[in-house]
């Protein structure tokens, strides 16, 4: 684990495997934990950094509310203090928020991006009002009411009791106030089409087949934005495909690794 330090708060960042920079944001509420089997075996041609965004996993949480901008901003430290101009750029559900909002903030800081379970539009009203009853939920109740409305949401039905259990245990180890704050982010997100529409580098999108959260439809609109992206379809996964199939993941990546020779 490597750190650096922004406005004074502590960072945590993985920085694994020899090759390209592949920047990778984890999805809400985890930690650079969700990307174990990634982390364990680094795909071929890449050199992971990964991020704790502020308040999970092992980086200090920030005062006020998360929002993807803030989060970016931390990513591009971590750019910095591994002193990498560019990278490519992709995450998982919020990181993939996080990876919109950073290629908003700075496209000339990503050389491609991988945009895997996410979407980029943002959240309506409705959605608005649920990010900020998580929240409270969260403040009043910790982590649990969380676990309890995502666990069951999360995974395709193959998905092994390993999986599940690991990834829950991530869940309730994170601070309540982090998953607030991250939830009030979430909702304050803007639409990002308009900036996916004018990226012209190799654009990777990756969806389960099974993921309730952001299904495959919300995929099929990020690859139609930018010209020449992939849409890969992973069968038997969720929400979590790097985790539920993370031998065809990397086979995915391996092979975008090549749009990049
Ligand atoms: C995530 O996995 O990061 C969340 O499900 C994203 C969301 O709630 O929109």
């Amino acid at each position: 684990m490597a750190t650096t330090s922004i406005d004074g708060r502590t960072l945590h960042y993985e920085d694994v495997g020899e090759g390209l920079p592949l920047l990778l944001l984890h999805g809400f509420p985890f930690s650079s934990e969700s990307f174990w089997p990634q982390l364990e075996a680094p795909p071929r041609g890449f050199r992971l950094l990964v991020p704790d965004h502020r308040g999970f996993g092992k980086s200090a949480l920030a005062e006020g509310v998360s929002t993807m901008d803030a989060l970016a901003q931390d990513a591009l430290a971590v750019l910095d203090a591994a002193k990498v101009k560019a990278a490519v750029v992709g995450g998982v559900s919020m990181g993939g928020y996080v990876t919109l909002a950073l290629l908003r903030r700075d496209p000339s800081r990503v050389k491609g991006l991988l945009l895997v379970d996410t979407q980029a539009g943002a959240d309506d009203e409705a959605g608005k009002a649920r990010r900020e009853q998580v929240a409270k939920d969260a403040e009043a109740r910790g982590m649990a009411p969380i676990v309890e409305a995502m666990g069951p949401k999360l995974f395709a039905p193959t998905t092994g009791a390993g999986v599940r259990g690991r990834v829950e245990a991530m869940m309730r180890a994170q601070h309540p106030k982090a998953a607030a704050a991250a939830s009030r982010g979430m909702g304050e997100r803007v639409d990002q089409k308009d900036v996916l529409s004018r990226f012209g580098g190799p654009t990777l999108v990756v969806v389960g087949e099974d993921d309730a959260i952001t299904p495959v439809d919300k995929a099929k609109v990020m690859a139609g934005l930018v010209s020449g992206a992939k849409l890969e379809i992973v069968p038997k996964a969720g929400h979590l495909p790097n985790l539920e199939q993370p031998r065809a993941f990397a086979a995915l990546l391996e092979t975008f690794r090549s749009a990049f020779d």
